[in-house]
């Protein structure tokens, strides 16, 4: 008769032992079937380790944000990163403190102090919460589209005092398309970052696009998709938490930042689907943000060409004034009262130039104080910037004469 009391008498102490180990609110704990910490001496399978979560759990939705939780500044470290089984990225707990943390353990974490620690996946849906350091962010039911009208918000907590920025990489992004420009079917919208990073209302086909925003002065983050009619639309964003001094932090002000000596920058929902006159293609109104480029070891200039399908058409269109005659616009070097992209303190948009030939086109031009660039069909456009600070193109758009956008290549120039 003594023993079941005993026995539980030990589960509640181990239960205690383990909460006060891994610095959890003790109510938590309770949150744990007794008696089920894993023994995983390298036998068992640790998929079995999902048995554990606990479907009631509310722990998914009472997030345990930085100001709860006593963490250490330099608790993030290189070998508590993992690749889960799936191919995402994961954060290594130990297979309890993942499950009460509200993850998924993916298989085993090899690069990890700990023996009996699991790959830990984080990911959260509409009106979730969570605060650890890579967050996978799904429309619900993804891969499959979520057709309903609804306000989807999801809050990322800073996982502790020492981060500085997060990186958000727009996986999958594909929303209502935009109306002349209008975000008024669904919409992104980021609230709670640093007070002086603004981050623009984003909607329509943006896979593949990135943000970096800082939040060192900022509390608790809210990503929300205001999703107001029924279309079938899909998302899979992942946040990553950069701590302070990271070599992986962008410079302070980009939205986006690009690495590498060559590359592709796209405007938002460039890749929506491209037909002439088509009010749902182009980028969104009222946005203005900063892309800034690595200026790599060795290079001292950057060239950007602006016209690079190689079509004849050029891909390039800012604050088109028309909406006929697509195929004549270039862009040019003017006042651009409208949308416009600054490159290497040029200012450029589109102006539609009044038919051929294309000397007719200049004289035209020149009769408006503007400047054409070396745009015609068969050489495409290339602007080159040799600043000797850093990188960096602004775009800037209003709710007037939207068009379709710009997909440049850049390229770095070794230094001389
Ligand atoms: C887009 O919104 C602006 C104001 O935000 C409005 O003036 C304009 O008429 C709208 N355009 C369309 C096509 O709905
Ligand atoms: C953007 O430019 C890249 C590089 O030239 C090209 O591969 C890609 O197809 C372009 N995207 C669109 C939507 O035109
Ligand atoms: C435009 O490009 C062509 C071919 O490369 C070149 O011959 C011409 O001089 C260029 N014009 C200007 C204004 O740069």
């Amino acid at each position: 008769m003594c023993l079941p009391i005993l026995y539980c008498f030990t589960c509640i102490l181990i239960a205690i032992c383990e909460a006060k180990n891994h610095n959890q609110n003790p109510s938590d704990a309770s949150l744990v079937p007794l008696g089920m910490y894993p023994n995983n001496n390298g036998k068992s399978p640790l998929v079995a380790a999902t048995y554990y979560f606990n479907p009631t759990s509310q722990l998914k939705k009472e997030p345990l944000f930085a100001e709860n939780i006593e963490t250490n500044d330099n608790d993030i470290q290189e070998q508590d990163i993992c690749q889960a089984a799936d191919g995402r990225k994961g954060s290594c707990y130990e297979a309890t403190e993942c499950v009460n943390r509200g993850g998924m353990p993916m298989g085993r974490c090899h690069s990890s102090r700990s023996i009996a620690a699991v790959c830990c996946l984080f990911e959260i849906t509409c009106g979730e919460s969570s605060s650890e350091q890579f967050v996978y962010f799904r429309n619900p039911n993804f891969p499959r589209s979520y057709d309903n009208p609804r306000i989807c918000r999801v809050r990322i907590g800073k996982k502790s005092k020492n981060i500085c920025q997060y990186k958000l990489d727009l996986l999958t992004l594909n929303l209502a398309p935009p109306n002349y420009g209008n975000c008024s079917q669904d919409v992104f919208i980021i609230s709670g970052q640093n007070e002086n990073h603004v981050i623009p209302k984003i909607c329509g086909s943006n896979s593949g696009q990135h943000y970096y925003f800082g939040v060192d002065e900022s509390g608790v983050v809210s990503l929300h998709m205001l999703l107001l009619s029924s279309y079938k639309r899909r998302f899979d964003i992942f946040i990553t938490q950069i701590p302070c001094g990271s070599e992986t932090l962008a410079p302070s002000h980009c939205l986006q930042y690009y690495t590498g000596t060559y590359g592709v920058i796209k405007s938002f929902n460039y890749d929506s689907p491209f037909l002439e006159s088509d009010s749902s293609t182009g980028y969104p109104n009222d946005i203005d943000y900063i892309m800034c480029i690595k200026k790599e070891s060795g290079f001292c200039s950057i060239s950007y060409d602006l016209s690079s399908n190689g079509d004849g058409i050029s891909p390039f269109a800012v604050g088109s004034s028309s909406e006929t005659e697509k195929s004549l616009w270039r862009p040019i070097v003017a006042q651009c009262r409208d949308d416009y992209l600054t490159i290497g303190g040029i200012r450029l948009c589109s102006g539609k130039l009044n038919g051929h030939p294309y000397e007719e086109q200049l004289e035209s031009l020149s009769r408006q104080d503007t400047t054409i660039l070396n745009a015609t069909l068969a050489y495409p456009t290339v602007i080159t910037d040799t600043t000797p600070g850093p990188f960096v193109i602004r775009f800037v758009s209003n709710n007037a004469n939207n068009a379709r956008g710009f997909n440049l290549t850049y390229r770095q120039n070794p230094c001389k």
